[in-house]
């Protein structure tokens, strides 16, 4: 794995990151009845390792996890495990031990715990003696964006020129556009906007941009004070996206147009197509799920024309 070097930069390093794992998974029941869905694999590997190699890429020395009741197995799969590596060792299946022993290696990680499902504001909030006065990131892990160099790259790359907070944006058909923070500013360079609001979830008729917040935010440590003071909406819950249009007004917030391919994994399709996306990229299986699926177009083809 490469890892940048950011010793370069006339800003302060952004070394931590901050991971929400809090959310209870209800779009992909019944799986996370009992399996959080962070942990649900991404073919072979659990999507939150996904995630933190994509901070580790990036340079990101520090993971803080904010975890909710029954997520104890997301700090597990980022510790040694002495009784498998013992038994993988006496079985000489060294391969296997290592790769479950480089997981273990891979960051410091920290888990806070999020008491109350006060949203996700109050999850980010969570980390704030941990993140302490430092710039960080932010991933939503039911976000997985296959990009090289990778978003969170992308957004480092935005705030080591600019200085300032970074949101990650893209585009969305006016119908989807009350699944997402929506963003309105100012395009002012190829792919960069001056943030001025962002709202949560709007109606498609009264949306201000087709502009959507993706799961990945570059903050300034001010961010905490924003979402200390925001008030909880109608449904009890500390918006994130209230804290960042008060970031954006009173100070500064850059809506960066990342380049890569999302998928939604909190979403059974968006589950789906990152699998198959995935497992396409791998020189193990690409090829042959590739024949699978090339036959399955011609059957589902040769169905509709009976
Ligand atoms: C959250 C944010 C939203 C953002 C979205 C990106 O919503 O509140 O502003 O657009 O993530 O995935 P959620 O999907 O948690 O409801």
């Amino acid at each position: 794995m490469q890892i940048r070097d950011r010793t370069n930069s006339n800003h302060k390093p952004v070394r931590k990151a901050v991971i929400p794992v809090a959310g209870l998974g209800t779009r992909l029941l019944p799986i996370t009845k009992s399996v959080p869905k962070e942990l649900l694999p991404v073919v072979d590997v659990p999507a939150i390792q996904v995630v933190v190699e994509e901070c580790v890429n990036a340079g990101i020395e520090e993971v803080i996890f904010i975890t909710g009741r029954g997520k104890g197995g997301i700090e597990d799969h980022f510790d040694y495990n002495f009784e498998l590596e013992k038994i993988l060792e006496r079985r000489g299946k060294l391969e296997e031990l290592e790769r479950v022993r480089s997981i273990s290696q891979l960051i410091r990680t920290i888990a806070v715990r999020q008491k109350k499902p006060l949203g996700l504001g109050h999850a980010v909030l969570c980390a704030r003696d941990v993140v302490e006065d430092e710039p960080f990131v932010v991933l939503l892990p039911d976000d997985l964006i296959g990009s090289e160099p990778s978003v969170t790259c992308q957004l480092i790359d935005v705030y080591e020129k600019y200085g300032q907070g970074v949101v990650s944006i893209m585009p969305v058909p006016e119908e989807e556009v009350s699944r997402y923070g929506i963003v309105t500013g100012e395009n002012w360079a190829p792919s960069l906007h001056r943030v001025r609001s962002i709202v949560e979830k709007p109606d498609p008729e009264i949306s201000p941009s087709n502009l959507a917040v993706i799961g990945r935010y570059l903050l300034p440590p001010a961010i905490f004070g924003f979402l200390e003071d925001q008030k909880p909406d109608e449904s009890g819950e500390i918006q994130l996206t209230d804290a960042l249009s008060k970031l954006a007004r009173e100070r500064a917030l850059v809506g960066y147009e990342f380049t890569g391919r999302r998928h939604d994994i909190g979403d059974k399709l968006g589950f789906l197509t990152a699998n198959i996306s995935y497992a396409l990229q791998r020189d193990d299986l690409g090829p042959k799920l590739l024949h699978y699926l090339r036959k399955k177009v011609v059957e589902a083809d040769e169905q509709q024309s009976h």
